[in-house]
C-alpha cells in the first residue's frame, strides 16, 4: 500500500523503528469523531518513525459502554500480538505536538496533560484519562482496567489508583508537549456509582478486578485499512 499501511498496523520504511507501540482505542457510536480520528492520528504517527498498530476497541451491543473490560480485551489482544507497549487512546482526542512521541518510558506516561476543553490546563495532579502509555508487563503486574464502571467517569481514577501498589509512578513530558484538542461532543451519563467502585476496589484490593477476572466476552477480530477492529459484545 503506498500510504505504508496494512490493517491499520505501520512500520517506517527508511529506518529501524526504535519503538513498537500498541494503540488502543475504546469505542462505541461516535462514528463521527471516529472518521476524523483517524486520518488525523495515523499523519501525525507517522511522522514519528515508530512502529504502530491502531486497534479500535468496539462495544458492539446496547449495553452500557464499558471502557475497562474494552480496554482489557484490547490489552490482551495487543499482547498476544507482542505489543511490548500500550497506549490507551480516547477517541476524541487529538495531539497538537509533534514533539509527543507515542512511546513507553520506564514510568507509565499521561500523555494528555494540556488539553483545549481544560484551557490547556491539567484538571487535577492525578488525572490519568484521555491518553497514556505504558508498557504491556506494567498494564499486567497492575491488574489492568476495572471491569466494573458502566458510562462516564472514574474508571480512569481507579486506573491510577492501581500505580501505587506497584511503586509506579506516572511521569508527563513538558506541558506545551502534551497538547490536545478535543471534539466536541455531549456530556455523557455520569456514573453516580463512581466514587463507591473506587472505594471498594482499594479497600478489597485490585487483584479481585480487573485483566486477571475478565468476564466472558465475545471477541471477533476483523482487519481494514485504516485499524485492526477488535468487536466486542458484553
Ligand atoms: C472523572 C474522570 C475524568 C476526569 C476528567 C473525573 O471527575 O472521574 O473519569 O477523566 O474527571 O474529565
Amino acid at each position: 500500500m503506498s500510504n505504508g499501511l496494512v490493517n491499520g498496523s505501520y512500520t517506517p520504511e527508511h529506518c529501524n523503528a526504535l519503538f513498537s507501540v500498541a494503540i488502543l482505542v475504546a469505542y462505541k457510536n461516535r462514528q463521527s469523531q471516529l472518521d476524523i480520528f483517524l486520518p488525523y492520528i495515523h499523519n501525525f504517527l507517522r511522522k514519528q518513525n515508530i512502529h504502530y498498530r491502531l486497534y479500535v476497541v468496539e462495544q458492539q451491543d446496547n449495553k452500557t459502554f464499558n471502557k475497562g473490560i474494552l480496554y482489557n480485551v484490547g490489552a490482551k489482544t495487543a499482547m498476544e500480538d507482542h505489543f511490548p507497549c500500550l497506549i490507551l487512546h480516547d477517541v476524541d482526542l487529538l495531539p497538537l505536538d509533534d514533539r509527543n512521541l507515542y512511546a513507553c518510558a520506564n514510568e507509565p506516561r499521561h500523555m494528555s496533560a494540556s488539553i483545549d476543553k481544560f484551557r490547556f490546563m491539567l484538571p487535577y495532579d492525578s488525572l490519568l484519562g484521555g491518553v497514556a502509555a505504558l508498557k504491556s508487563e506494567q498494564y499486567v503486574a497492575i491488574n489492568g482496567y476495572s471491569n466494573r464502571f458502566l458510562g462516564w467517569g472514574g474508571e480512569d481514577d481507579d486506573f491510577q489508583r492501581r500505580l501505587l501498589p506497584q511503586k509506579l509512578n506516572t511521569i508527563r513530558f513538558p506541558i506545551e508537549m502534551s497538547r490536545y484538542t478535543m471534539l466536541a461532543h455531549p456530556q455523557e451519563h455520569r456514573n453516580v456509582d463512581r466514587f463507591m467502585i473506587m472505594r471498594e476496589n482499594l479497600k478489597e484490593g485490585y487483584e479481585k478486578d480487573g485483566l486477571s477476572t475478565l468476564p466472558f466476552v465475545s471477541v471477533r477480530i476483523s482487519h481494514h485499512p485504516l485499524f485492526t477492529l477488535v468487536g466486542v459484545q458484553l
